[in-house]
């Protein structure tokens, strides 16, 4: 593989792994929200951290998958594969995760969301099994 391929790749890993940061602590911060209902300065320091977090995931995530994109369809790695199409299903699922976390920060912040403490716990899984399976699809290629 070219210096330039080794260069894309390298930066896919570092915007996949700063996505992931976002995508591990947003919903640590939602955790928190739901356990303060009511309006306060406590409730407001975490929407603040949450709103920043939120903004700050979106170049991450698109960057990761640009250089992503620019892997498969630039360089024609994977096109075709099994593990590539299971990888894509997997990080179709991640940015609807992604999205659900820009809708529940909306109705924390508008006060009308009643998720419970313990169902972001379980939320907050989802991202841990995604970078599981995206990550041994794309180092193992099983299929
Ligand atoms: C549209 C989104 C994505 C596309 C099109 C994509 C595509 C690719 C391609 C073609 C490679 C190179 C594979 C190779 O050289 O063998 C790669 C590497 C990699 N991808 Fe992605 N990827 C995407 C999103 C993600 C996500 C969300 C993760 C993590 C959860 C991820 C993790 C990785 C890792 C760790 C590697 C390096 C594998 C290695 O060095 O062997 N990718 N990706």
């Amino acid at each position: 593989m070219t210096t330039g391929y080794l260069w894309v790749k390298a930066l896919h890993i570092v915007f996949v792994t700063s996505w992931f940061a976002g995508l591990f602590y947003l919903p640590r911060i939602f955790v928190n929200l739901a356990l303060v209902p009511d309006p306060g300065p406590e409730r407001e320091r975490l929407l603040t951290m949450a709103r920043k977090l939120w903004r700050f995931m979106q170049p991450l995530m698109g960057l990761a998958v640009v250089f992503g994109l620019w892997m498969w369809l630039g360089y024609g790695v994977g096109r075709g594969a099994g593990w590539m199409h299971a990888k894509l299903a997997v990080v179709v699922l991640l940015l609807v995760h992604h999205f659900a976390c820009g809708r529940l920060l909306r109705a924390l912040a508008a006060g009308s969301d009643r998720h419970t403490h313990r169902w972001y716990r379980v939320f907050n899984e989802i991202p841990v099994l995604g970078l599981f399976a995206a990550v041994a699809l794309v180092v193992v290629k099983p299929f």
